[in-house]
């Protein structure tokens, strides 16, 4: 999908430590608007109209959540940065379990579910060599079931987990200082200290794998991530297969009845 440059109206601009935040009324997709914006920005919107999941799908972005872009720089050695995903689901995780919320727990690649549902989702965008967009959609006290009931009992709100949750501001204060420390790990080459937080993160459940390119599906268990960030899946032989994320369409849980 092109950058969309198309602003709808003149940003609020603050410096938040270390980063410049912009924040919109209404976007099409913050994702979209931070290509166009250097490293260290950030934008926010009460709204996105077209909202971007993972793997093309649409992102409901109603009123009342966070939908929230950082731009961050990507530059020197590149082996580091194919580990961003991860490390963008692992800083929002760290976040959002700080926030009284400890069982909270990542679905491969960067999914951030309670229990079974779904309270945030991550989409990292690579529109220049240089950066990279770490878009960041937060349930807070909206409802996307409401614009989707087929969403019914597959998300989770903030509003609902927590007693009083923190203002928007707050949270972006957070979630930019985790993905400041997350991106300075990654650049001090330090992916190994990252695998190890993932691997208490994952869970370790039964899944389902849907391979790319129609080569089928295989069911194992999850055993979380090699140094690059590939998904170890362990099949019902005892093999471990190592597979990169381009080679994964989907991942699904499977949940013994
Ligand atoms: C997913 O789980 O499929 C990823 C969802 C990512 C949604 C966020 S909301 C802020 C940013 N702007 C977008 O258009 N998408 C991301």
């Amino acid at each position: 999908m092109p950058p969309d440059s198309a602003m709808s109206q003149e940003p609020d601009i603050h410096a938040v430590d270390g980063w410049t935040l912009h924040e919109f009324a209404e976007v099409t997709s913050t994702n979209s608007l931070a290509a166009h914006l250097p490293p260290w920005t950030a934008v926010r919107a009460v709204v996105q109209t077209a909202g971007r999941g993972r793997t093309g799908r649409h992102w409901v972005s109603d009123e009342d959540g966070l939908w929230f872009s950082a731009v961050l720089p990507t530059t020197g050695d590149t082996a580091p940065w194919s580990l961003l995903p991860l490390a963008a689901g692992w800083a929002t995780l760290s976040v959002v379990r700080s926030l009284g919320l400890p069982e909270a727990r990542l679905r491969w690649p960067n999914d951030i579910l309670v229990g079974r549902r779904k309270l945030a989702g991550i989409l990292v965008d690579r529109f220049s060599p240089g950066a990279a967009v770490v878009g960041i959609g937060l349930n807070v006290s909206n409802h996307p079931e409401k614009t989707e009931p087929v969403l019914s009992g597959e998300v989770a709100c903030l509003a609902d987990l927590v007693p009083t949750p923190p203002s928007f501001a707050a949270l972006i204060i957070r979630l930019l200082a985790a993905l400041t420390r997350e991106h300075s790990r990654l650049e001090s080459g330090d992916a190994a200290g990252l695998c190890r937080d993932l691997d208490d993160a994952w869970c370790h459940r039964k899944v389902q794998v849907t391979l790319a390119g129609g080569r089928g599906a295989i069911d194992g268990h999850m055993d979380g991530v090699d140094a690059a960030g590939a998904l170890l899946m362990r099949d019902a032989s005892g093999e471990v297969r190592v597979l990169p994320a381009s080679r994964v369409e989907l991942l699904r849980e499977i949940f013994q009845t």
